[in-house]
């Protein structure tokens, strides 16, 4: 065990970032040009994490951001990925299907004005309402863009369902119904459309019948964390409301979901670790390499709702790194601090991991010397997996590391400044006595009771 702790080496970090945000990014990422959006995302929320933004951009460099992101907005509501699309004054009926706005982008670049301090007011927000909920396929599902003929085209899985959920959450926040005559999304069929991908052993897949994975399980939580509807939200306790008007939730078992989430925790470090644990090929069930999960079964007790340990670790001697994978019997990633961690967060479950192992893993093991993080041990930082390394250690307030929102994915500070828009507050007071179900809190409300709750009980 190494006796002096980890410490996450914040110039580097801000040296990688920086050079991600003003210089041309490595050759790999040519392939990537139409998720520029996206990119721009992590560079910006990244820096925003450090609390780095203001004082390594100047104002009129951030001002050229927005700029550069209200140029993506598309004619017909929504965000391109990138502008190489954009036909300017060429652009007819026949060429608009190659220029579509993208779901994700949008979500992308709407949270990223808002980490930028921008107000949204050059937003189309009718028109990107509209195109929202034409996104929508009768199961429920959304899709990525709008082909010829409004075909809903690209996957049906929970990525899109989050970014639909963030959108309209960033949009209209907490009304039910239409706004300013502009039809909501189907809540419902979204809902049963995620319920449909869930797993036996409480996981959420890509699709029906398919693996649990954790990211598509964080894009479900997080999904439903905006629409308010996980099991404990608001609108699922309301009591006053008629038998057949109680919303429906998702996550027909917590338990199981919450089980399934802390148990991706492994010591699983590399391929050597994964492929034969004893060195004869003789590996068994107690052996291979989901073994080294240390969370066994039956190792819970739910008392009262509440979940706990039985037999934690009381200390994690063994225990000196211990990141995350995404699906069983596969190795510890990155990314999978966040995916799981942030879904956990979200749920408010996030001190059921073993955060220590897992701060070890990502500073000692992942960490990079020029700075980000690499999806592997040894591997070169990249900037999906550098951001999302961060955001797992802002989830349990990291020194150094603004506090983060799990549901948006963006610094509380970010959300905060959503929330406190002028016009967003008019919309929900204006539309107040028509919407069909209020009385439930706005997301920094929900997990603003959650902070200093990991502190409190880890502290003991
Ligand atoms: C639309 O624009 C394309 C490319 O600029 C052009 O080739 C095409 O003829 C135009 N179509 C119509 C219907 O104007």
């Amino acid at each position: 065990m190494s006796s002096e702790s980890p410490s996450l080496n914040k110039p580097k970090h801000l040296k990688y970032w920086t050079r991600c945000l003003k210089t041309y990014l490595p050759h790999a990422y040519i392939a990537n040009d139409s998720m520029r959006m996206t990119l721009a995302f992590f560079i910006v929320s990244a820096l925003d994490l450090l609390d780095c933004l203001k004082s390594h951009t100047t104002e009129a460099e951030r001002k050229d951001y927005v700029d550069w992101i209200y140029h993506c907005q598309h004619p017909h509501g929504g965000f391109r990925g990138f502008p190489a699309t954009d036909f300017g004054e060429l652009r007819n009926e026949t060429n608009a299907p190659w220029d579509p706005a993208n779901l994700p982008a949008t979500y992308f670049a709407l949270a990223t004005l808002i980490i930028l301090g921008d107000d949204l007011q050059r937003v189309r927000r009718r028109a990107c309402l509209k195109w929202l909920a034409e996104m929508q396929r009768p199961d429920g599902s959304f899709g990525e863009t709008l082909g010829e003929n409004g075909v809903i085209e690209g996957g049906m899985d929970t990525r899109f369902g989050y970014c639909a959920g963030g959108v309209r959450y960033i949009l209209r926040g907490l009304v039910d119904g239409p706004v300013e005559g502009v039809k909501d999304i189907e809540v419902d069929k979204l809902v049963w459309c995620i319920r449909g991908s869930e797993t036996y052993d409480g996981g959420i897949s890509e699709a029906p019948f398919h693996e649990a994975h954790a990211g598509f399980t964080y894009c479900a939580i997080g999904c439903l964390s905006f629409l308010d509807r996980l099991p404990h939200g608001a609108k699922a306790k309301r009591q006053d409301a008629p038998e057949n008007n109680i919303p429906i939730t998702g996550l027909s078992n917590l338990d199981i979901t919450i089980r399934w989430l802390v148990s991706r925790q492994t010591m699983t470090l590399d391929e050597e670790d994964a492929v034969d644990t004893r060195m004869d090929e003789t590996d068994t069930a107690a052996t291979c390499h989901d073994a080294h999960s240390f969370v066994k079964m039956g190792s819970f007790i739910s008392t009262a709702g509440e979940l706990s340990y039985k037999d934690r670790p009381s200390t994690p001697t063994q225990l000196q790194w211990a990141g995350f994978n995404g699906r069983c019997n596969k190795i510890a990633d990155t990314c999978y601090a966040f995916w799981a961690g942030g879904s956990l967060g979200i749920l408010n479950k996030v001190h059921l991991i073993d955060h220590t192992a897992n701060r070890r893993y990502l500073l000692e093991k992942t960490q990079h010397m020029v700075g980000g993080f690499g999806k592997q041990p040894a591997d070169p930082p990249d900037v999906y997996h550098s951001y999302l390394g961060l955001a797992a250690l802002a989830l349990v307030d990291e020194p150094g590391v603004k506090p983060i929102s799990p549901t948006l994915c963006v610094s509380k500070d970010a959300l905060r400044h959503l929330e406190g828009l002028p016009w967003r507050r008019k919309v929900e007071a204006g539309d107040a006595a028509s919407a069909q179900a209020r009385g439930t809190d706005t997301l920094a409300v929900r997990e603003g009771a959650v902070e200093g709750k990991y502190a409190a009980m880890s502290g003991g």
